[in-house]
């Protein structure tokens, strides 16, 4: 398991340094890396490099009736890791379809195997999914912010993300414990831009 992680976040340091987009182009070191494995490494530090994205409106989701139909309640869901089997494969493609990768986006070859793509989506499930909705109390969920796509931040300008951060992440959403939503809540205090990296190493608590 140890080692498995560690060679993942080598393949992402490489594939950062190759400027691997979402999985969808080759990183330029394939000699190292064999296309399969690099598909699941995070590219989130160095998408600064990566061809920018649209800055998109947040959008509730529009999979609420295929999340209520594996018997979810969209106001009370527990975290990743206390789903049934059942209903935790049934989630996969709507972890695809919302990012726009397939199963190998997140997972190697042992679907079972840790890999940082899946400790950031547990993450996002567990912090965005379950305690965040839209600022007029819609339920969210992985499609609401990624649209179709594994990365949504231009990155270019950092003024200009950042006043989408205030519209958007800030007054867009709202917390499901009623706190007050800040820039804290997600970048923590003092601000961690790069929380992503951290959250590959601590999924579970
Ligand atoms: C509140 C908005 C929001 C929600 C909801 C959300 N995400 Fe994300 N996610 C982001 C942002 C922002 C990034 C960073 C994207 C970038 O670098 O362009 C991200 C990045 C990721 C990454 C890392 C991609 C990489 O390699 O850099 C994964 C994997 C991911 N999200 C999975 C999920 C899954 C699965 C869900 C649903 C359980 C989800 N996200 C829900 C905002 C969200
Ligand atoms: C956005 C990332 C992501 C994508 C895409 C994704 N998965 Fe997963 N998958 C996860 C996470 C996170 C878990 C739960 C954590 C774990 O099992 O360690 C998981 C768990 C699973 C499990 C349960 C494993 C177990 O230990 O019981 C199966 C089976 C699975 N996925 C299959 C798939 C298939 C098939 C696809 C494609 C349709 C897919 N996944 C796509 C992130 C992803
Ligand atoms: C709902 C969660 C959430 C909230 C609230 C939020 N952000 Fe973010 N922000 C993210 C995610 C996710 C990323 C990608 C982090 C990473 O790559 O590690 C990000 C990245 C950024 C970045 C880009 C850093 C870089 O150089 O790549 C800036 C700037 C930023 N946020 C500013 C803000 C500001 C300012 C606020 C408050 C007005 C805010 N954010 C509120 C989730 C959030």
């Amino acid at each position: 398991m140890k080692l498995a992680l560690r060679s993942a976040l080598f393949l992402a340091v490489i594939a950062a340094c190759g400027g691997a987009s979402g999985g969808a182009s080759q990183p330029s070191v394939p000699a190292l890396v064999p296309s399969s494995s690099a598909t699941v490494a995070p590219s989130a530090s160095a998408s600064a490099a990566v061809a920018p994205v649209e800055l998109k409106p947040l959008l509730a989701t529009n999979m609420r009736g295929d999340l209520e139909a594996l018997g979810l309640d969209m106001a009370h869901l527990p975290p990743l890791s206390k789903l049934e089997p059942r209903v935790l494969r049934k989630l996969m493609p709507l972890f695809t379809k919302s990012l726009g990768v397939n199963c190998k986006g997140c997972h190697a070859d042992d679907i079972r195997a840790p890999t940082p793509r899946k400790k950031i989506a547990e993450k996002m499930w567990n912090e965005f999914v379950v305690k965040l909705r839209t600022a007029d109390e819609a339920p969210l969920f992985c499609d609401s912010c990624h649209q179709g796509r594994v990365h949504q931040l231009d990155r270019s300008d950092h003024e200009v993300l950042s006043r989408w951060m205030d519209v958007t992440f800030n007054k867009g959403l709202s917390r499901r414990d009623g706190k007050e939503n800040t820039c804290a809540t997600c970048h923590g205090e003092p601000r961690d831009e790069h929380f992503l990296a951290r959250w590959t190493g601590e999924a579970d608590h």
